[in-house]
């Protein structure tokens, strides 16, 4: 895309918040990047612009008929620059939740050239603390107003960064958490847009995720649709299994998010030499190798979850514990191996990471 982002720099600077206290999500920093697409003109205007609140008709598509994806990427304070962690891949997935939903595709060299430069002007927002970086969202909206029920010819792709610490609330990175395992409610079948990152996912996970909560569980695991026999994806994590030395992941069927970490994972876990198989994996299986001593470890993956060792994992009425709750050897390797590439600290044996060349102060 032969196009320039022009640059509308804020007139006054937010306050930051505590960064001792952040939570996920909840403040925003001092610029955006907006893009539109008409289908007269493609994608136009890319723009970086004070992050500000949208004005829109209340009869913009996708409040009716929900045609929107986003993606989740990290830049991480590393010494003295910033680093980004594989973030063509993001925009690669989007494309593929673009084709799914019937959005149009972006650049992915033009949107990682953008994404430095909204990154590079407010790079002094990247938290600093172990376990701390700058989350990255981008996402694309259908605008065009109306309600006649077909793909919009008018878009709107944007990103806004916040700087986060750990995903989970109740607990530092390395916590292990507690998983309900959901057999009423499904979350997707194959055919359908599991696969993607569309916002409509995870409004239907929400009933299940509350459920969840309210008997004291961090997240759900997701059983596949048909039989609610076979293992999918934690709500906003892919999840690993340790069963007698073998690394077993859901393989990628179609109803399964195909994550960044989950493949980062997957490439660095052979690259150490383990066995590492993405296959079907049923909650029997597990529960019959946590009964006969066999399930080492669980642990689950994702932009915003990093490594999540799993403690817990609670199916119809046996409450399995695993590990004795403690971290496992391999979710703690890939924790401090992953974030220490992410952070500059280790090396990056796989070439994951783009520095953005800038001057922190
Ligand atoms: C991410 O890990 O980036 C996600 O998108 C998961 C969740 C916060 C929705």
């Amino acid at each position: 895309m032969d196009q320039q982002v022009t640059i509308y720099q804020a007139e006054t600077r937010k306050a930051k918040p505590d960064y001792n206290e952040l939570s996920f999500g909840k403040h925003f920093t001092d610029h955006m990047f907006v893009m539109d697409y008409s289908t007269e003109k493609g994608w136009y205007d890319p723009r970086i612009t004070p992050y500000e609140p949208l004005l829109m008709d209340p009869s913009s598509m996708v409040f009716h008929y929900g045609q929107s994806v986003f993606e989740g990427l990290k830049a991480y304070h590393s010494g003295d620059d910033v680093l980004l962690f594989r973030p063509e891949k993001n925009f690669e997935r989007l494309n593929k939740s673009n084709e799914r939903m019937n959005i149009p595709a972006v650049d992915v060299d033009f949107m990682v050239d953008a994404l430095k430069q909204l990154v590079d002007i407010d790079h002094d927002w990247i938290p600093t603390k172990d376990g701390q970086s700058l989350y990255i969202r981008p996402f694309i909206i259908s605008t065009e107003a109306g309600l006649s029920v077909r793909p919009a010819s008018q878009y709107k792709l944007m990103i806004i960064m916040t700087p986060v610490g750990a995903y989970y609330s109740n607990s530092d990175h390395m916590s292990p958490v507690k998983i309900y395992v959901e057999d009423e409610f499904v979350r997707s079948v194959k055919g359908g847009v599991g696969f993607t990152k569309t916002s409509g996912n995870y409004a239907a996970s929400l009933k299940a995720q509350t459920k969840a909560a309210e008997l004291g569980y961090d997240q759900v695991l997701w059983l596949d649709a048909l039989e609610k026999k076979y293992v999918e994806e934690v709500g906003s994590m892919n999840i690993f299994f340790k069963i007698d030395g073998e690394i077993v992941t859901p393989a990628l069927n179609g109803s399964i998010l195909s994550g960044i970490t989950r493949n980062s994972v997957i490439e660095l876990l052979r690259y150490w030499g383990y066995t590492v198989n993405e296959r079907r994996i049923s909650i029997e299986e597990v529960y019959n190798a946590q009964k006969d001593g066999t399930l080492e470890e669980v642990f689950g993956t994702g932009t915003a979850a990093v490594i999540s060792p799993v403690g817990t994992l609670k199916w119809k009425e046996e409450e399995l514990v695993i590990n004795n709750n403690e971290t496992g050897d391999v979710s703690l390797d890939l924790y401090e191996t992953i974030s220490g590439i992410q952070t500059g600290k280790k090396d990056d044996v796989l070439g994951w990471t783009i520095p953005l060349g800038v001057k922190q102060t």
